[in-house]
């Protein structure tokens, strides 16, 4: 995946950012220490004449916004595509008669849009129809193969790595201990949103070495091999991964409570099964309350958009416990250091 090192014994430079599980610990922690140097020391023409592609088969507004913006503050140019909206609308689906609104295919349009930059990023959800199907990213596998510049997933099916780093780095900011017990708790939303940042915020605190509880209703356990896979990650980082629908028991002692919304496993692709479920869990929005056992100065972390009053209550997201900023403002500090380590 990776081309050889630009200098022996230096960084490599990378070809695909993915998903944190496809880097080692150190890697991560070198690519968050570039994230500091270029904070403290900004270099301004280090990707000058480059160009970055941003194609949105999904809506965004930090993503969006964030990649643009590190591109510019490292001397770069980027355009968006958000098929539909001015471009011609994209199909994404194999061997379909593209007799539909659809004016153009994907294997088509990824190539083409690759030879016009110099790295692409593509946010493209699931499809929410089909668990072992989703998990199994086909729409981003595609992209992969089509893609012949360097990629970075702005969210797919099951994974957000940016975001999974941007938040490992405010928990450095915030000086929670990588054993530090953190919490991912299922919120109520009124649909069922996907499995992206919850797989991908799991994996994240495994890797990083944390004790992770993931608080879920019946009906809403991750995926055993999402599971799975960040059981063997904390493993091999100290930490441990267990889950649990018992609110009290979680939080007793957390220093972080990671608040998601995301959709029933167990009807997967079934809306009003889900519907139905989710109905009776309106109480599961984050208030002060939660944090009664808490470590006493615990955070709350949410990638947003946030529902206010849905997912999370005024009275927690405007109290001293929310991060929700900085995580947010982090998007723009790991990803420029991601794009050096691509471009510069
Ligand atoms: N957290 C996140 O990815 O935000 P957007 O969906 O607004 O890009």
């Amino acid at each position: 995946m990776d081309l050889p090192p630009l200098r022996p014994g230096g960084p490599k430079r990378m070809r695909r950012f993915l998903s944190l599980a496809d880097f080692e610990r150190a890697q991560i922690l070198d690519l968050l220490a570039l994230a500091q140097k270029l904070q403290d020391k900004p270099e301004p023409r280090a990707l000058r004449g480059k160009v970055l592609g941003l194609l949105f088969l999904n809506p965004s507004l930090r993503t969006l916004a964030s990649f643009q913006s590190g591109m510019a503050h490292l001397g770069g140019n980027s355009f968006v595509i958000t098929p539909g909206q001015g471009t011609w609308g994209l199909e994404t689906r194999n061997n379909v008669v593209m007799d539909g609104t659809a004016a153009e295919h994907i294997r088509e349009a990824l190539p083409v849009l690759a030879s016009y930059c110099d790295a692409l990023g593509v946010r493209a959800f699931a499809e929410g129809k089909n668990l072992l199907e989703d998990l199994s990213e086909p729409l981003f596998s595609t992209i992969d193969q089509l893609c012949d510049k360097p990629l970075i997933n702005l969210e797919s099916a099951m994974n957000h790595p940016a975001q999974a780093l941007c938040d490992w780095r405010t928990l450095d900011e915030l000086k929670i201990a990588s054993g530090g017990k953190f919490v991912l708790t299922w919120v109520y939303h009124p649909k069922a949103l996907p499995l992206a940042v919850p797989s991908a915020t799991l994996h994240m605190a495994a890797m990083r070495g944390m004790e992770v509880v993931v608080l879920r209703p019946e009906g809403f356990a991750l995926p055993p091999t999402v599971m799975g896979k960040a059981r063997v990650a904390a493993k091999s980082s100290g930490g441990a991964v267990t889950e649990t629908s018992d609110r009290t028991l979680a939080l007793k002692g957390a220093h972080v409570l990671y608040a998601k919304e995301w959709g029933s496993t167990t009807h997967y692709g079934a809306p009003e099964a889900d519907a139905k479920l989710r109905a009776e869990l309106q109480d599961w929005c984050v208030r002060e309350n939660w944090f009664a056992n808490a470590f006493a100065d615990a955070k709350l972390m949410h990638c947003l958009p946030v529902r206010r009053n849905v997912a999370v209550a005024d009275e927690v997201l405007d109290g001293p416990r929310a991060v929700v900023q900085r995580q947010a403002f982090n998007r723009l500090v790991v990803q420029m250091a991601i794009l050096h380590r691509m471009l510069a």
